[in-house]
């Protein structure tokens, strides 16, 4: 493939990205940015791919999931450790129920612009300029909110900065030591699936126990002790990414330094267009969504432009396709990838082909649907003899009510009571359980089904 310059999206048709009007602001904010220290290094990125490349062949799961948008108003210690909470509690349940390593991504700690479906908004006939994202503009409804400031990019970077340093301190300093698998429940998780998490954390203790009578503890055995915790977002605003651009001399290669992997939405993934040049280019692993409009053609370009030397862990093919409609497009698609004999890693999104309007107005998903798309994505994978490689939620460790259905039995009338999303509605600490135990229930029916066809 052809020489990449980190500026080169520059000249391919962009959509999705604000017009800022003040050149002058624009480029000193870059000029900032470019100088601030990269907030993940290469050597994690490469790390993360090799895992991602293990989950290619079956031999770890990712779990990747946070907000649909990060806030600037929502910004607090309690809620980054509460969703830290639900991913550990998600991947103990799938550790321990599958038997696999899962790899943990946030959609935290960068997660701020975000593609919409229309460039503008009406309300009571006023027509404004979207919504996209606190690090290009504001919810308000008012037409000096929805200006795009290039100044937010600033406030991003430094609320990305503090939320890895948490995550680092929470995955390292003693709170993510399996010891305390029943610490992180949340108080108000209820339910069945609450209780069969403490049923596990308890056997979960019983066998840390017996292993500490055998000499094997935190002090000895450093993985019971730390998790590794990735970063991950959109890449979405391409002046900030570039601008957190840097050569990691180790390789010669580009790094993507705002987060450790980036990926390219639904709406912005045109193989001739800016996200994918600019991603083309970087060493970090790469996400792909893929939706129902994706084509065959397009799919070949794509993984041929994206993973041009066939890396595994490389490129992660997330599905978002819709409950119903996983039969048709991910059988076409995998089709596509065994023809080109592509090295990918399959991911299921069950949230944003099964986003609908609620009667009441709010965007809503029904759980029965995302629980539906992913028993269709795994049966997919079943009949193919493909490997699912992992799962990407919107999740949030707040007890909101924002998807319906679950444990806990959202309605449609119940979702204003804790509506707090900026963008989409995201799956509750009960709820995001509960789907933890389901996918740990596919994925073990899975593995247990290939290893006995190995067998015979
Ligand atoms: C998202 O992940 O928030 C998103 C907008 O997804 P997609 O590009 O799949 O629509
Ligand atoms: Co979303």
């Amino acid at each position: 493939m052809s020489e990449w310059h980190k500026s080169d999206w520059r000249k391919k048709p962009r959509v999705q990205m604000p017009d800022y009007t003040d050149a002058a602001a624009l480029a000193a904010v870059e000029e900032k940015l470019s100088a601030y220290p990269p907030l993940v290094f290469a050597g994690e990125a490469r790390r993360l791919k090799r895992e991602l490349g293990a989950a290619s062949r079956g031999e770890a799961f990712l779990l990747q999931g946070g907000d649909c948008a990060e806030a600037f108003d929502q910004f607090s210690a309690n809620a980054i450790r509460d969703t830290f909470k639900v991913m550990l509690q998600m991947a103990m349940v799938l550790t321990y129920g599958a038997k696999v390593p899962v790899i943990k991504v946030g959609r935290i700690a960068g997660q701020f612009a975000k593609p919409r479906s229309a460039p503008t908004e009406t309300v009571n006939g006023v027509e404004l300029p979207s919504y996209r994202g606190d690090i290009i503009n504001e919810l308000d409804f008012s037409p000096e909110a929805r200006i795009p400031n290039p100044g937010k990019m600033l406030q991003a970077y430094t609320q990305a900065a503090a939320t890895l340093n948490l995550l680092r301190a929470f995955s390292t300093g003693g709170y993510a030591d399996v010891h305390q698998v029943h610490a992180w429940t949340l108080g108000f998780t209820k339910g069945e699936k609450a209780e069969r998490y403490r049923e596990m954390a308890a056997r979960i203790s019983d066998t840390l126990d017996f292993m500490r009578a055998a000499g094997i503890d935190s002090d000895n055995a450093p993985t019971l002790r730390t998790v590794d915790v990735y970063t991950s977002h959109e890449g979405l605003l391409l002046e900030y990414e570039e601008a957190l651009c840097r050569l990691d001399t180790t390789s010669g290669k580009w790094l993507a330094g705002s987060g450790h992997m980036l990926w390219i939405g639904d709406r912005t993934r045109q193989p001739d267009g800016a996200h994918v040049e600019f991603l083309r280019g970087v060493l970090n692993p790469v996400g792909l969504k893929c939706g129902p409009t994706m084509t065959t053609e397009d799919l070949k370009t794509l993984l041929a432009t994206l993973n041009p030397e066939n890396e595994p862990g490389r490129l992660t093919l997330i599905a978002r396709f819709g409950a119903g409609k996983v039969g048709e497009h991910l059988s076409r698609l995998i089709k596509t990838v065994r023809e080109e004999g592509a090295n990918v890693t399959w991911v299921c999104d069950p949230m944003h082909g099964n986003t609908i309007k609620a009667a009441s107005g709010y965007k809503t998903r029904p759980f029965e649907s995302v629980l539906r798309e992913v028993q269709e994505f795994f049966a997919v994978h079943r009949a193919e003899g493909t490997i699912p490689g992992g799962v990407h939620f919107e999740m949030t460790g707040q007890d909101v009510t924002e998807c319906t259905g679950g444990v806990y039995a959202v309605t449609d009338d119940s979702l204003s009571d804790r509506y707090h999303t900026a963008c989409d509605p995201r799956l509750n600490a009960s709820q995001s359980l509960e789907l933890a135990f389901l996918v740990a229930e596919e994925l073990s029916g899975f593995r247990q089904a290939r290893a006995n066809a190995q067998a015979v």
